[in-house]
């Protein structure tokens, strides 16, 4: 009743109310400290900048610089916490910055701008784009890097990513959500398959995000070019740190594509956070390649005077990497089914994949990619090596009948791969032996694909069925191929339902007896075909050796005729 009295403005007032007026008071002032601490380069060269205090600042957080010289505000990224001192990397127009100038520190941690605007364009590391058509109206902000959600927000790899290209989807299959690398040597088709992935997706619902790193500018003009004409840029970004960008850029280049990723995985059309409502989107991404990140931060960690480790490498870079692909993730219904699929890539050295950086990101990754220079050269492309490429949870994305297909096409390849390599010695095989080699050969054949070549899934498995059942067996291997697209074709504009069939769960009986019908229809055309077109090539060679030899035996005359004349 007192103390009523005394908030009322009543006449009792004694020390207790006094004393609790006061406490609520304190307790409802929210501190406005100014926490921002101002210091001075000391040093700085190569990107890197040292920066004298600065106590406050901690790993990783964004700093600002001015230069006394432009006035001009250029940000920075600390990295090293000395006792005394502050190493940090610097973005933007280094050059504008000089020994003395002004550094601050923000609280914040780097974030770039990101948003739907960025689709279809060709952007730098910190968001700005550098394809000379304009600004972009970017929507958000977001953290370049970024925890990877916990166990509890994921689910499985459930749904696949088609690449189009057999000789993955069928035994190497990529899920959504899944961190699949692709390592080779250099001019192994490395890039090739990540940007075939990419144009294969014109028809699906995934975002991409291509990242290049430490790549000639006009390799990526090349790749921004082949995407428009393929009709894949609109859903495409490309985000550039090239060659002659400083180590800091090529560095952070990686994190900026995830964190533009994130945006589309973790929001829905709406731009505002996902859920079971407002799905968010399947986002796919390629880096490449993470070597040249690596060696970009190798550069910059020297630079910072940290201490070298293996091959030189600073000490995390491990953990750098298995930072950034653990942002891949498929995630649960309630936080909107988005997912962000990661395809790093590595480039090995002479096949060399027991170095440091490619251990450690083979050891970080769901599956591998193998690509084999010797197989790239003998033609046989995409040069994936099958039998020591992986996929350890595409599987479960795999649609079902190429689930039920793919088991015997790995099992045919495998012995075929352990045969080939006796079959050198031994001259005279059994019947088995050779029906073993001829199939693993055949199939082989089969899973040559062309660039810009992709087959549908459901085209993939009608092949691999035909292969299977022994339809290919006794057709020549330089005819398998054309065998292949003219099953396709057929298959397309004859078998539309069973195609459809195909693609909508397990091969029935029903459906396998009306698949071989398909291919025995088609063979006996295909043969009768070829046997018309080499008859007709028959008679073309006859009637061109017969011109040929009457043109020999006119020269011979002619020739004849002016030794005469000479004589
Ligand atoms: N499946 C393929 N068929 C024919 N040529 C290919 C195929 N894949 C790649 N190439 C060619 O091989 C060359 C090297 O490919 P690229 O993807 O740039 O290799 P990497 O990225 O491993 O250095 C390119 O000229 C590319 O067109
Ligand atoms: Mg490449």
């Amino acid at each position: 009743m007192a103390d009523e009295k005394a908030q009322n403005g009543g006449t009792t007032i004694n020390a207790d109310t006094i004393a609790s007026i006061l406490r609520g008071k304190l307790d409802a002032m929210t501190a406005a400290i100014d926490t921002q601490d101002v210091s001075r380069v000391v040093e700085i060269g190569d990107g890197v900048a040292r920066v004298s205090g600065l106590r406050s600042a901690m790993a990783g957080e964004l700093l600002d610089f001015t230069s006394a010289l432009t006035g001009e505000h250029v940000f920075g990224l600390a990295q090293n916490l000395d006792e005394d001192e502050v190493g940090a990397v610097l973005f933007g127009n280094v050059e504008a910055i000089r020994e003395g100038d002004e550094c601050r520190t923000t609280g914040r941690v780097m974030d770039i701008p990101v948003g739907p605007a960025m689709l279809g364009r060709v952007v730098n590391p910190l968001g700005e784009a550098i394809d000379g058509l304009g600004p972009m109206e970017t929507v958000a902000r977001r953290p370049v890097e970024f925890k990877a959600p916990g166990i509890m927000a994921r689910t499985p790899v459930c749904e696949p990513v088609q690449t189009g290209l057999m000789a993955i989807d069928a035994m190497i299959p990529v899920g959504r959500g899944q961190r699949e690398l692709i390592i080779g040597d250099r001019k192994t088709g490395k890039t090739s398959i990540a940007v075939d992935t990419i144009i294969n997706q014109a028809d699906s619902d995934m975002v991409c995000i291509y990242v290049a790193i430490g790549q000639k500018a006009s390799t990526v003009a090349t790749i921004r070019q082949t995407l428009e004409s393929h009709g894949v840029l609109d859903k495409t970004i490309i985000v550039a740190a090239t060659a002659s960008d400083s180590a800091p850029l090529q560095y952070i280049a990686p994190m900026a594509g995830a964190a533009i990723g994130e945006y589309f995985m973790y929001n829905g059309a709406d731009g505002k956070p996902a859920n079971e409502d407002n799905p968010g989107r399947a986002v796919l991404v390629v880096y490449d390649d993470l070597s040249k990140q690596a060696v970009a931060y190798r550069q910059m960690s020297l630079t910072l005077h940290r201490p070298p480790g293996r091959e030189a490498y600073p000490g995390d870079i491990f953990y750098l990497h298995s930072r950034l692909l653990e942002r891949a993730c498929k995630l649960d219904a309630a936080h909107g089914s988005g997912s962000l699929t990661a395809l790093p890539i590595i480039e090995t050295q002479e096949g060399d994949v027991s170095a440091y950086i490619p251990t450690n990101v083979i050891s970080i990754t769901d599956g591998q990619i193998y690509l084999q220079s010797n197989l790239f050269l003998q033609g046989q492309r995409p040069a994936v090596d099958v039998g020591i490429s992986v996929s350890r949870v595409g599987g479960g994305a795999q649609i079902k009948a190429m689930k039920q297909v793919a088991g015997n096409l790995r099992l045919d390849l495998a012995s075929y791969a352990e045969l080939q390599s006796f079959s050198q010695f031994g001259s005279d095989l059994d019947r088995s032996t050779q029906a073993q080699l001829n199939r693993g050969a055949h199939m082989t054949e089969l899973l040559r694909q062309k660039r810009f070549a992709a087959l549908d899934v459901a085209d993939q498995v009608a092949v691999i069925f035909a292969g299977n059942n022994n339809f290919l067996d006794d057709i020549p291997l330089d005819e398998v191929l054309a065998f292949r697209d003219g099953f396709v074709d057929y298959m397309k504009s004859s078998r539309v339902a069973l195609r459809q069939k195909i693609c909508e769960g397990r091969i029935s009986d029903e459906t396998a007896e009306e698949l071989k019908g398909a291919c025995r229809t088609f063979k006996k055309q295909f043969v009768a075909g070829r046997k018309a077109a080499r008859r007709g090539a028959d008679r073309e060679q006859l009637e061109e050796d017969a011109i040929e030899s009457a043109g020999v035996a006119t020269t011979l005359e002619g020739s004849a005729a002016s030794v005469a004349e000479e004589d």
